[in-house]
């Protein structure tokens, strides 16, 4: 007996064990719930509802307050509920079929659809036994939006996602709208709204609507600032995971990943784009433009490279992208985003097997000038890489610095068309043709016969050979205190230099070859003070660093900005390939910093 029972105590420890290393491998990598979706790379997002038929225009007044959100215009400007509706008289039910989207969000490419069921204005479009203010309620025929998306989501083999604005709700009279920081609630009326509308709301739709891919919560503070408790996110997440044991939970619920394991992925803030590789699944929500719902006097569309580019970001960092469209009061597709959609389709169809399944590589994010790379690891143990050629090289030639393996063919991925490689020690340098294959990014494969082996930290040579040392590519990046960019970008980026600091970075350089050495600062004083040097290959070089004066921005205005100036430092002889590490000292009186720029390698 007594053996039996040390006998069960170790196969329960074993157990334990081997549930919470499953666990880390959940959040290290992907859990199995959440594999189609880090498969998938990329969804569609739709913001439609009773707002959609204002078109971000109330009375004759444009939204009012921040964020220009057309969505938000019950609660910017102050519309009662009851004549908030109204705005249903102008949708065209006729016309309106949720089956469109569906068929768009398809030829764009895209593996998931996740629609506003409940946004923040209350307005349920589902036929909701909870309350009046749903869609069944105002349409006759009646109307059940999410059924009839969730049905043409499954003739089309696309998942369902369901956004649900738990936290805040605007026509309830104890949910949350941010005039009650002011004019306050109490956590006890709080839940009365929780109880008596998210619980068997959330109930309906997790219930009635077939399996459902992900719920999109939107609480883009964590709980512990808002009147939400986290005993009332748990009470919703367990009646998910009950209800819909393989349905997703993001992280604008309220919890992050970090606090939560069970939590499938991270929601970053709208239309903010991956900054680094994440082994946890996470996603980017993003717009074609600005509003999320359809906003008549909308005007900073986003063009089709630059969504391309978000997507491809993304993918390179482990991430996903969930593009948003707006629909009309009438059900259509303004022009400006389905033409869009449309052409990311187009090139999906031909590149896709870059993004859909594929993943981060090992490399540093912004290794690469001429764009992003994706990695895909087969079955067999061969690898491809995807570079994507964000810009058709001038040179006809793509560098990669700091892979040591040779890839065992290059082709484009468009036309399989096959390339000349090389490998230099730590360059792998691919000659292209001379046009590029296709419109906005081409797609360069590198097939290796082996999970191609890297070298860390080494700073990436320029689509026009040189080197550009900055800090934020130094080995010691970690410890400076790096100044962002400000005005858009155009002050650049740089590290203030009060008396002393040293940087170090490290370079591969294929042949003996003479480089020659910038630096660019700027620097305040009004007599030549303080000094940069550098020592490299067994040679220093050493420049006094002179006053870089005031350049003006904007004539007339009194805008004067600190100058930033490049100065020659002299040549470098690189005898033989190899590796070169770079150290650099500046030194500045205490009087004026030296704000340090770059340093540029060329040849
Ligand atoms: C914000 C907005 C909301 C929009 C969402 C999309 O949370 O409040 O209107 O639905 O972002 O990410």
């Amino acid at each position: 007996m007594m053996n039996e029972i040390k006998h069960l105590k170790q196969i329960v420890i074993v157990s334990l064990l081997i549930l919470t290393s499953l666990n880390t491998i959940a959040q290290k990598n992907t859990n199995q719930r959440a594999k189609w979706f880090t498969d998938a790379r990329f969804g569609m997002f739709i913001h439609w509802g009773v707002y959609s038929g204002a078109e971000g225009i109330w009375k004759g007044e444009k939204l009012r307050y921040d964020n220009d959100y057309a969505e938000w215009i019950y609660y910017r400007n102050r519309i009662h509920r009851d004549e908030y509706v109204t705005l249903l008289d102008r949708f065209d039910w006729k016309k309106i079929d949720p089956e469109k989207w569906v068929i768009l969000a398809k030829e764009a490419g895209m593996k998931y659809v996740t629609i506003t069921a409940k946004h923040h204005d209350g307005f349920a479009l589902w036929d909701s036994n909870v309350g009046n203010y749903d869609v069944a309620k105002f349409t006759n025929p009646k109307r059940d939006i999410i059924k009839e998306l969730a049905e043409a989501c499954k003739k089309h083999g696309l998942k369902l996602g369901l956004y649900y604005s738990h936290w805040v709700d605007w026509a309830h009279p104890n949910g949350w709208d941010h005039t009650k920081e002011i004019y306050l609630i109490s956590a006890q009326e709080y839940d009365k709204y929780w109880q008596e509308k998210v619980m068997p709301q959330m109930r309906e739709l997790l219930t009635n609507y077939g399996d459902i891919g992900l719920i999109w919560f939107d609480m883009w503070i964590h709980h512990s600032k808002s009147i939400v408790t986290k005993k009332q996110l748990l009470q919703l997440k367990k009646m998910i995971r009950k209800l819909q044991p393989n349905c997703l939970v993001n992280s604008r619920l309220g919890l992050s990943v970090e606090e939560d394991s069970d939590i499938d992925f991270k929601t970053l803030g709208d239309n903010e784009l991956g900054s680094k590789k994440e082994e946890f699944p996470w996603q980017s929500p993003g717009t074609v433009a600005h509003s999320w719902g359809f906003h008549a006097l909308e005007e900073q569309w986003k063009s089709t490279s630059t969504l391309l580019h978000w997507l491809i970001n993304n993918a390179s960092l482990n991430g996903n992208y969930m593009l948003n469209i707006g629909p009309r009061a009438n059900g259509d597709v303004p022009y400006e985003i389905s033409q869009r959609l449309l052409e990311m389709g187009k090139w999906l169809k031909v590149n896709g097997e870059s993004i859909y399944g594929a993943e981060a590589f090992d490399l540093r994010k912004d290794q690469h000038d001429w764009g992003k790379i994706t990695c895909r690891k087969m079955v067999d143990g061969k690898a491809k890489l995807y570079l994507h050629l964000y810009n058709w090289p001038l040179s006809k030639k793509v560098f990669v610095t700091g892979i040591k393996s040779k890839p065992a063919k290059a082709y484009l991925l468009a036309n399989k068309q096959k390339l000349d490689v090389k490998l230099e020690g730590a360059l792998t340098t691919v000659d292209l043709p001379s046009e590029a294959p296709g419109e906005y990014v081409a797609v360069v494969v590198l097939e290796y016969n082996s999970y191609p082996e890297t070298i860390d930290n080494l700073v990436g040579k320029t689509v026009d050979r040189g080197y550009s040392l900055t800090p934020k590519n130094s080995l010691n990046e970690s410890e400076l205190k790096i100044v962002n960019p400000k005005r858009f970008g155009s002050i650049p980026e740089h590290v203030k230099v009060s008396r002393k600091q040293e940087f170090q970075w490290k370079i591969y350089v294929e042949q003996p070859k003479t480089l020659h050495i910038d630096a660019s600062y700027s620097f305040q004083g009004n007599k030549d003070d303080g000094t940069i040097e550098l020592s490299m290959a067994k040679s220093n070089r050493k420049l006094k660093v002179k006053p870089t004066g005031l350049t003006v921005g904007e004539p007339n205005s009194d805008w004067h900005i600190p100058n930033f100036d490049a100065h020659r430092m002299g040549t470098i002889e690189i005898t033989e390939p190899g590796y070169y590490t770079i150290n650099m000292k500046v030194k500045s009186s205490d009087k004026h910093p030296i704000l340090f720029q770059w340093i540029w390698l060329g040849e």
